[in-house]
């Protein structure tokens, strides 16, 4: 009898061992060697050494198909357990500790002020890669604490990315690399969205900005235009309102795997697993290019991938400093030509396919129109520049403060920013306008009087031929000496230029065109 309940309850304990799970009860115990995987076999969570050369043990979570593994998430990044002595246990108030049970000291928690649970708590592993601790019956979106909201190196579909309002708080999310490829500490590059002026997202190497992804235009990131929403894969969504902003990506067909994750070495990619070729390919990457670096050109700079000398000033704009600018040291920038005095006058230039420009100082309105915009710009003198917010839906308004850095040109996705010019500037462009009319009214009765000179000119050269044709059969044949002094030269080249005198029919097509070349041949 004793021993047949001791038989059974050893092949359950050793059934529930073997047989994969993917939650964790209160009081269980996930010690180093065990894993639970998520219902669909996707993904997998146990312990691991990222290195060959260290024995250190991490608490992670891992792609459960590859054969290569690929980490998504790491629990004690920072505190490595040196031996296989780990254990992770859920407590009863619902909080996930990893402990050192060889020295008896708790490694890594989920605790956080105010956590508390109401009922029966489980820890969860989703298909999605998600670490979830809820009560029991509570739906996910009652969650008491999740692993998305604390992503190591890589954000994975379906985590918010940016900074939401929680029942315990403002909850800021943002991807630290991996100090080395078998080192999962925190490196010193960081992804972060920053929220001082409309929302950017940055990439960082300690306190120095590397790369500025740029604003969310509606369609994309500016400073990512590779990054689209219309995309086979995920869809990517940008979620702002009173309490949340944040970037989020979903998978279309979540049979895909796709990650995005920031190197050792600073470079951010978007992954996506082929099984033909059992590898991760890199689909996407905004840092490019030269021009990806952050403030390449300086102020008033802007960087074009396709010239040999990379940075040029803006229309309106000379550098600042020539000797340095001459050598590629470009940082300084440039300043105005005519500078700003807004009691002598200002007006807006247009310029067009541009990453706009940093918004750290910026002010915007997602509702306000363009043309309340300009005014706006137009009537605060510390104003710099202003915009169109919202390219998808053509509305909102935002406004620079500060001299404008941070520019490339993008020349098919780029944006059009309105900069503020002295009026003194602007007049230029009116003078080339100007210059233009001249040229037409002057123009139309130079061509307008050409063309009756022709025909009178015509009439007469064919009268003329027609006597010597004439002529010719009754007298002498004449010298080609003679013919070419007669005009008769001149008229074969305008016959050729007039495409046989249809001079009327060419100035009915619409042409102003054909006419220059008359005029241009009549010189010879
Ligand atoms: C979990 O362990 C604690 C302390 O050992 C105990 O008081 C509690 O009853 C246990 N809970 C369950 C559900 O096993
Ligand atoms: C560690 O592993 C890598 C690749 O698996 C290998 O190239 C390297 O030689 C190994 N290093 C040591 C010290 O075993
Ligand atoms: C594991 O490491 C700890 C701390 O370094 C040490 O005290 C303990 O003896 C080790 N345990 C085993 C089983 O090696
Ligand atoms: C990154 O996230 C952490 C944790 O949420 C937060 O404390 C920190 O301020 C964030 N850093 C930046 C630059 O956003
Ligand atoms: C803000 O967005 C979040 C996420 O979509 C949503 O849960 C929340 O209800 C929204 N808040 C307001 C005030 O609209
Ligand atoms: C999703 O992708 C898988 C594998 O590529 C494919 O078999 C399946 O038909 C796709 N599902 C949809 C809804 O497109
Ligand atoms: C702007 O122009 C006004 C009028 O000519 C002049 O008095 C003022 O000093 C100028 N301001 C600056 C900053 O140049
Ligand atoms: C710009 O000037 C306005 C007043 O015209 C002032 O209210 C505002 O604070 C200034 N903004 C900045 C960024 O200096």
């Amino acid at each position: 009898m004793k021993t047949t309940t001791i038989f059974i309850f050893f092949t359950f304990s050793f059934l529930t061992s073997i047989k994969a799970t993917n939650t964790i009860f209160i009081n269980q115990t996930i010690k180093d060697g065990q894993t639970i995987v998520s219902p669909q076999q996707a993904f997998e969570l146990g312990f691991f050494t990222p290195s060959n050369t260290s024995r250190n043990r991490y608490l992670a979570i891992w792609y459960k198909k590859q054969a290569t593994r690929t980490v998504a998430w790491v629990a004690n990044r920072d505190f490595p357990i040196p031996n296989n002595s780990g254990e992770l246990a859920l407590d009863p108030d619902g909080v996930l500790v990893l402990r050192d049970s060889s020295t008896n000291t708790i490694v890594w928690s989920t605790a956080s002020p105010g956590t508390a649970a109401a009922g029966n708590p489980v820890a969860r592993l989703s298909d999605s890669g998600n670490l979830i601790v809820v009560d029991d019956d509570d739906s996910p979106e009652n969650y008491i604490w999740q692993s998305f909201d604390h992503p190591g190196d890589t954000l994975l579909p379906g985590m918010k990315f940016g900074r939401s309002l929680h029942e315990k708080g403002i909850l800021v999310t943002n991807v630290t690399s991996w100090k080395s490829v078998d080192d999962p500490s925190k490196g010193t590059f960081m992804v972060y969205m920053d929220f001082n002026g409309f929302p950017q997202i940055f990439i960082k190497n300690g306190d120095v900005i590397q790369h500025r992804l740029g604003i969310w235009n509606g369609i994309g990131y500016t400073g990512m235009p590779t990054l689209r929403t219309n995309n086979p894969i995920f869809t990517y969504e940008y979620v702002s309102n009173e309490t949340s902003t944040y970037s989020v990506f979903n998978l279309i067909n979540t049979s895909v795997l796709t990650r995005t994750t920031i190197s050792p070495s600073g470079d951010l990619g978007w992954f996506n697993w082929i099984d033909r070729t059992h590898g991760w390919f890199l689909y996407l990457t905004p840092a490019g290019d030269n021009c990806a670096r952050y403030a390449l050109c300086g102020v008033y700079g802007s960087c074009d991938i396709q010239q040999s000398q990379s940075c040029a000033c803006l229309r309106g704009f000379t550098p600042k400093r020539v000797d340095r600018w001459d050598i590629s040291d470009w940082s300084d920038g440039c300043r105005r030509e005519m500078p700003l005095n807004c009691s002598i006058g200002v007006g807006f230039r247009r310029y067009t396919s541009m990453k706009l420009p940093d918004t750290q100082g910026s002010w915007y309105d997602t509702s306000m129109g363009i043309e309340q915009c300009r005014v706006k710009c137009r009537d605060e003198c510390n104003c710099t520049a202003y915009t169109q917010l919202d390219i998808k839906y053509g509305t909102g308004c935002l406004l620079w403060y500060d001299e404008l850095i941070d520019m490339r040109t993008f020349p098919n996705t780029g944006q059009d920013i309105y900069i503020k010019m002295a009026a003194a500037e602007l007049a230029k462009d009116m003078k080339v306008s100007r210059k233009k009319k001249q040229v037409l009214v002057i123009a139309i009765p130079v061509t307008l009087g050409l063309v009756i000179l022709l025909g009178v000119c015509l009439l007469i050269i064919r009268k003329k031929m027609k006597q010597k044709l004439n002529a010719q059969v009754t007298e002498d044949p004449i010298e080609p000496k003679d013919v070419i002094n007669v005009p008769l030269f001149k008229l074969s080249a305008l016959l050729v230029a007039t495409d046989n005198f249809s001079v009327n029919n060419k100035l009915g097509e619409g042409g102003f065109g054909p006419v220059y070349k008359v005029l241009f041949n009549l010189e010879f």
